[in-house]
């Protein structure tokens, strides 16, 4: 018999037979969790629901490190529901300053009076009055039921959307209804009888430590053995992303306005972009500025030189964004009604603040350090 000229591998199997059959997903994850998972976050120290609810509404888009510090502060200020919802709308804002996603201390806020109106200030146990709540979909409520009320609550959050789109190979944008549709029918099946928080904490766990967007550390996971993304190559691609849509593009002027030492600020519209946010004032490009600044705020200013644009993406449009410089050279009255405040720059960065605007008063704070090794 004569061996052909050319050998064709066969291709590996993908995974070892013998170690699929091991315990279902649920046992793994939960036996990984009480071994390798986080136990000593701040907020797993309670069941108080009023602090589960605060965590998981800070931890809605932001990792944990950046909201540990943010979390115990704000617990220092409002410790329980009665605190915050007597606070004013803008010391809630104030607190939140820097973590971004504004409509989530909003909604907070508004949550807390509701409470207190429709509850007496204790928070609901039932999932469907936890659910009513402003700024609380189906997957915060459903954390929320399981770390304050121990109740049996599948979630889906962006962690765990990434574990059951790899382990279960779910192909399309998790955005779209009928990938959300295939998402929580998983999320429901693989939900365990018991256990069911160190479970919930482990796809968290697992989504945050190992099942990573970029750079996963499949070696040590403890489903690995059954992810049909790994078995076909199809970890980096899965979830699959956004397709890029081409945003519309807008322009704005900010107007920062200094006064010997002093910056002015301008409280932004209840609703809308940045609602009830602190802002540099705005014109639209191409005005004359001088008469603009007369006419808008009674104050006589000499422009200087804009800053290089600085470029800004919402959802739904990109902005691009002038900071124009100014200094007062005179003005009729200061405007000191309720929409206006005159701050340093340090002092602006402790109020609510969208991003761009904190990017430039950071740049003011340092300014004075390049004039000082400049002179
Ligand atoms: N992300 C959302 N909720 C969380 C929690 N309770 N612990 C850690 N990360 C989380």
């Amino acid at each position: 018999m004569t061996l052909p000229a050319v050998i064709v591998p066969h291709p590996a199997p993908a995974t070892p037979p013998s170690t699929i059959d091991g315990p279902n997903f649920a046992a793994r994850l939960i036996a990984w969790q009480k071994l390798y998972g986080r136990h000593a976050l701040p907020w797993q120290k309670t069941r108080d629901a009023y602090r589960v609810w605060l965590s998981e509404i800070m931890l809605q888009q932001t990792q944990v490190a950046a909201v540990i510090p943010y979390y115990c502060r704000f617990l220092e200020r409002f410790p329980d529901m009665p605190a915050l919802a007597a606070a004013p709308e803008d010391d809630v804002l104030a607190l939140w300053s820097g973590l971004g996603y504004y409509s989530r201390a909003r909604n907070l806020h508004r949550a807390a009076r509701l409470i207190m109106d429709r509850h007496g200030g204790a928070f609901p146990g039932q999932f469907e009055a936890i659910v009513a709540l402003p700024g609380i979909g189906r997957s915060t409520a459903a954390a929320i039921s399981v770390f304050a009320f121990s109740q049996r609550r599948a979630i889906l959050d962006g962690n765990a959307k990434r574990v059951f789109a790899r382990q279960f190979g779910v192909e399309g944008y998790p955005g779209e209804a009928c990938v959300a549709a295939r998402l929580w029918l998983i999320a429901d099946t693989e939900l365990p009888q018991s256990d069911v928080k160190a479970y919930t904490q482990g796809l968290m766990d697992l989504g945050a430590t190992l099942c990573k967007r970029t750079q996963p550390v499949c070696a040590r996971c403890p489903v690995a053995t059954t992810c049909v993304a790994l078995a076909l190559g199809r970890v980096k691609m899965l979830p699959q992303r956004k397709a890029a849509q081409a945003l519309p593009l807008k322009q704005t002027t900010m107007l920062i306005i200094r006064d010997r030492g002093l910056i002015m600020l301008q409280k932004r519209p209840p609703r809308g972009v940045w609602a009830a946010l602190w802002c540099f004032p705005e014109c639209p490009p191409g005005v004359d500025l001088p008469s603009y600044c007369l006419r808008a705020f009674g104050l006589s200013v000499a422009p200087q030189q804009p800053y290089p644009k600085l470029a800004h993406g919402f959802t739904h449009f990109r902005l691009d964004i002038t900071p124009q410089p100014l200094t007062v050279i005179e003005r009729q009255e200061r405007l000191s009604d309720a929409r206006h405040l005159w701050l340093s720059a340090e002092d602006a960065l402790r109020v609510g603040i969208p991003a761009p605007v904190r990017k430039l008063l950071a740049a003011e704070t340092i300014a004075p350090l390049f004039r000082a090794v400049a002179d």
